[in-house]
């Protein structure tokens, strides 16, 4: 038990939580992102999947707070880190440091807490509807054995919100951030979790970069496909 409070304690320990935690939230991302394609095939197929989620009870309650823990854990060894670093290393150097580096991970920390004012703004929005309760009130009516039932109309709540433009800029904004974070996270993280040999590096920082840019821009086509129109309400209407 001490000697593993001592590895957590020290940076190697504090970079492997990062590296766990990092994989844990990137396959929430990916998760979530296949939910929300879902908004492509229609309002039927998200809010059935909603609805499947809201059913878990309290297992999701259980998912929730496993990655509100992840998240909190990843944020504070994140800044630790980035602060021993700083620590060690007083004097900033006029080249050296950042001329290899690229931009992105030499702004994990800015870019990380950008993501995190996403992820706060955005639960507001869709999460607790405070942002748009016009929007997050909306129901749909679904047959349930021969009666109308009604349900939270998950699918309409984010067509109408991204028929507000300040939504979608800012939305968009978080998804480049997202994208530059990522980027730099996945291949950094690869290499900490041991996958490190001088003949496959170059591919793990290409592959790490492109996921990276293929879940930022999904995310990012959702806004844009509502706003311009590929996604609509049911009958094509425009809510906003
Ligand atoms: C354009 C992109 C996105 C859309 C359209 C979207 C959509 C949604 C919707 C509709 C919900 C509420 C689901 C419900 O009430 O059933 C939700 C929840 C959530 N989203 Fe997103 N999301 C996007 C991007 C992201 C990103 C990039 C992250 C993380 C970095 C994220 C993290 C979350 C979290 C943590 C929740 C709460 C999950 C829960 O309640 O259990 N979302 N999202």
């Amino acid at each position: 038990m001490q000697s593993l409070l001592r590895f957590l304690g020290s940076t190697v320990g504090a970079k492997f939580l990062m590296a766990l935690t990092g994989v844990l939230l990137a396959l929430f991302v990916v998760g979530h992102l296949s939910g929300n394609f879902l908004l492509y095939k229609g309002q039927d197929a998200m809010n059935d999947y909603a609805e499947m989620l809201q059913g878990l009870g309290p297992a999701l309650w259980i998912v929730r707070l496993g990655l509100l823990a992840v998240f909190a854990t990843h944020i504070y060894y994140g800044i630790r880190l980035k602060r021993r670093n700083a620590a060690a290393r007083p004097v900033n150097y006029a080249h050296e440091d950042t001329i290899q580096a690229s931009f992105a991970s030499r702004s994990m920390i800015l870019t990380g807490l950008v993501v995190l004012a996403f992820v706060a703004m955005h639960l507001a929005h869709f999460t607790l509807g405070w942002l748009d309760a016009e929007a997050y009130d909306l129901k749909q009516t679904v047959q349930r054995d021969g009666q109308p039932f009604e349900r939270h109309d998950v699918f309409g709540m984010v067509v109408a919100g991204f028929h507000n433009d300040v939504f979608v800029i800012l939305y968009a904004f978080a998804m480049v951030v997202l994208g530059l974070h990522l980027s730099h996270g996945l291949h950094s993280l690869f290499q900490t979790l041991g996958f490190r040999h001088p003949a496959y590096t170059p591919w793990i920082e290409r592959i790490g970069r492109g996921l990276a840019w293929v879940l930022a821009v999904g995310f990012l086509s959702i806004p844009l496909a509502v706003r311009f129109g590929f996604i609509a309400a049911a009958g094509g209407g425009d809510a906003g």
